[in-house]
């Protein structure tokens, strides 16, 4: 089958998560909870652990490889199978290293400084960020055009990253006058691209923000998720019918997307119901659409990390399975590139 945007590729979609904290509700409205329904469409289904994008930050050995497990229980518990999906840890592949470094060269150093999330994460002393950290988004290419990805789901925040990936991609091919790489489709769709902390309508909800309140984390007990929610942010003005109504109004808008997210329903289906009701009668319903939303997740992730090894087995058998899909694809770059391949 070949892909209707880029004709001669197979549809393969491609994602990532960073195992550099607990995973957030951001993450999984944003991205597992689609990466899930993306299976079985038609496409194949590429998932991974980058734990390579997570050590551009220094993390701690045994803390990382929990994380990793924990991610890996996060993608199972949310739905990702790993029958249906090629699930693994990008380390075990080493394609994606390697491609990363033919990308350096194709990449402009100048691409790379004006990444916001480079700026964000490096700070005031970006002399002092790791060379990883700015050379992160050829890393995030090679992810994804190591297997010719033709579409990327994601939240809203990695947008300019996937740009960046098309830029990768089309100055390869016009280089080498070839149409190697397919130009990758974002994939930015639903009311849930962008949630924003629970205390601050203008911020992402981050696994990297301080405040643990700001956020739900899939591991988070229901009595936990509810004093959040009731805790959070928001105005005294009762709910609008429609959400335009909520155009200058961050914190109550993030609420009800997030539940319709949750709900599958659209914010306007959502404020119908609410229309005229104030926060006292919206926090307690969101607060049990997410406990009954969570919870069978947060459970499942429980009884996956309760067997480390099999997580382990898991991840192992799905990076030989990825690897027959990079290799190929990484020798053929490296042929177009002019470098010798003589080894028998
Ligand atoms: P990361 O680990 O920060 O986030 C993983 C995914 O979750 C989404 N996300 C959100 N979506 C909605 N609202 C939020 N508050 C929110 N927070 C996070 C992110 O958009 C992302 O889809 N660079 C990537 C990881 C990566 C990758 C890749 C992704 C590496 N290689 C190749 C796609 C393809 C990152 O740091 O995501």
């Amino acid at each position: 089958m070949s892909d209707p945007i880029n004709p001669g590729f197979t549809p393969r979609i491609f994602s990532g998560i960073q195992p550099s904290g607990g995973l957030t509700l951001g993450n999984y409205l944003g991205a597992l909870k689609r990466f899930a329904a993306l299976q079985g469409q038609g496409a194949e289904t590429v998932y991974c652990i980058v734990d390579l994008h997570a050590i551009t930050v220094w993390q701690d050995p045994q803390m990382l490889r929990a994380r990793i497990r924990e991610a890996a229980a996060a993608f199972m518990a949310s739905g990702v199978d790993p029958a249906q999906s090629i699930l693994f840890n990008q380390s075990q592949v080493s394609a994606h290293a390697e491609m990363a470094w033919l990308f350096n060269t194709v990449a402009r150093v100048g691409w790379m400084y004006r990444m916001t999330q480079f700026k964000d994460k490096a700070g005031k002393n970006s002399e002092n960020a790791s060379l990883g950290l700015l050379a992160y988004p050829a890393l995030m290419a090679a992810d994804i055009l190591t297997y010719q990805a033709t579409a990327v789901p994601v939240g809203e925040d990695q947008k300019q990253h996937l740009e960046l990936t098309r830029d990768i991609a089309a100055k390869f091919n016009h280089d080498y006058g070839v149409g190697h790489f397919p130009i990758t489709e974002p994939l930015i769709e639903g009311v849930a691209t962008r949630v924003m902390s629970l205390r601050d309508g203008s911020r992402k909800m981050s696994k990297s923000d301080p405040s643990d309140a700001s956020r739900i984390n899939l591991t988070d007990d229901a009595d936990t998720i509810a004093q959040k929610i009731r805790k959070a942010r928001t105005d005294a003005d009762p709910l609008p019918g429609a959400i335009d109504g909520l155009k200058d109004r961050p914190e109550a808008r993030n609420l009800v997307n997030i539940y319709a997210a949750l709900a599958d329903e659209t914010p306007d289906q959502v404020l119908a119901r609410f229309e005229g009701q104030g926060f006292g009668a919206f926090k307690p319903a969101l607060a049990d659409i997410a406990v009954s939303a969570l919870s069978p997740i947060t459970a499942k992730m429980t009884e996956y990390m309760d067997d480390p090894a099999e997580i382990d087995r898991i991840l192992g058998d799905g990076a030989l399975r990825a690897d027959t899909v990079a290799t190929p694809i990484l020798e053929k770059t490296k042929q177009i590139m002019g470098l010798l391949r003589s080894r028998p």
